[in-house]
């Protein structure tokens, strides 16, 4: 059983949302420290006051980031790292689903690209086999990464798939037992924040069946609060071992590391 408390954390996407809620479970659970990484500053500056007044001011602190901007990530890795000696927990959580002509290509970045060089930079810092003390890195999916879903996120679904399958080859246990860096992965289903009321898409028809989809979940409570994901993503990061998998949807969590193992042993069978 893992603990957060005297955790040094980093959420990316930690302004508003499943991020927000994960920055307030983290410190409940007492984590020494949270920095928010964010492109949104009114929101980022907002929750960072309401939680430096319900805590400590030295817990918290919102860094205003791109994070498909290499230079203000790692920027802010090396501060808080020198800052708090040690960065424990890393948490990939940013994430956009606008995949018109203009977006697609920026949504891939934030939604994988950025994931990759995150947890690329998380575990150099935090590797034992280098001078580093171990750590957890929390990478972010979706349900919609389980799925065939057709005809409607395409990108923004390959691009979760890409999270899952990176983060549980590299969370594996025989690159793990080199690290003593855990690498879990979490998918979220249907859940109440803004991301889908952002959403974009190429295709009309598609666009406006998302909609619809968005609307049906709501008026039949079919989603679930960003607090009961982020309570999920705490009970994960406790009992997770490196290279698992969980599931959060319908306000339940659920640990598929063994059905994702069972289904890349039927897929391989070629
Ligand atoms: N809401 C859902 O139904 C759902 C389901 C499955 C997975 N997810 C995933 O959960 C994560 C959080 O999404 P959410 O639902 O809370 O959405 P949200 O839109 O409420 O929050 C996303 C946050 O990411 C930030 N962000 C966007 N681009 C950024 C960038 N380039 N750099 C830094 N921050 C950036 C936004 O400003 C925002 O604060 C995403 O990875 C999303 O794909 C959400």
């Amino acid at each position: 059983m893992f603990s957060l408390e005297n955790k040094s954390v980093i959420v990316t996407g930690g302004a508003n949302g499943i991020g927000a809620s994960i920055v307030k479970e983290f410190l409940k659970e007492n984590a020494k420290y949270v920095a928010i990484l964010d492109i949104d500053e009114k929101s980022g500056k907002e929750l960072e006051k309401d939680l430096a007044t319900k805590y400590n001011a030295e817990k918290v602190k919102f860094y205003k980031c791109d994070v498909t901007n290499d230079d203000q990530l790692f920027g802010i890795f090396h501060e808080v790292a020198e800052n708090l000696g040690v960065i424990d927990v890393v948490v990939n959580n940013a994430g956009i689903a606008h995949e018109n002509m203009n977006t697609y290509k920026k949504e891939i970045a934030i939604n994988y690209t950025a994931v990759v060089t995150s947890t690329l930079k998380a575990l150099q810092l935090m590797r034992v086999d280098q001078g580093g003390k171990g750590g957890t890195i929390i990478n972010i999916s979706s349900i919609a990464a389980l799925q065939q879903i057709s005809p409607y996120l395409f990108v923004y679904s390959s691009t979760k798939s890409a999270v899952l399958h990176f983060s549980n080859c590299i969370g594996k246990e025989t690159y793990f037992n080199r690290t003593n860096v855990r690498v879990l992965t979490l998918c979220f289903g249907v859940t109440d924040t803004d991301i889908f009321h952002k959403y974009d898409s190429f295709d009309d028809v598609i666009k406006q069946a998302v909609v619809k989809i968005t609307e049906y979940h709501i008026k039949n409570n079919l989603i679930q609060s960003p607090d009961i994901v982020a309570q999920g993503v705490v009970q994960a990061y406790k009992e997770g071992t490196s290279g698992s998998t969980w599931v959060v949807n319908n306000s339940k969590i659920n640990n598929i590391t063994n059905s994702i193992q069972l289904a890349y042993k039927i897929m391989s069978k070629i």
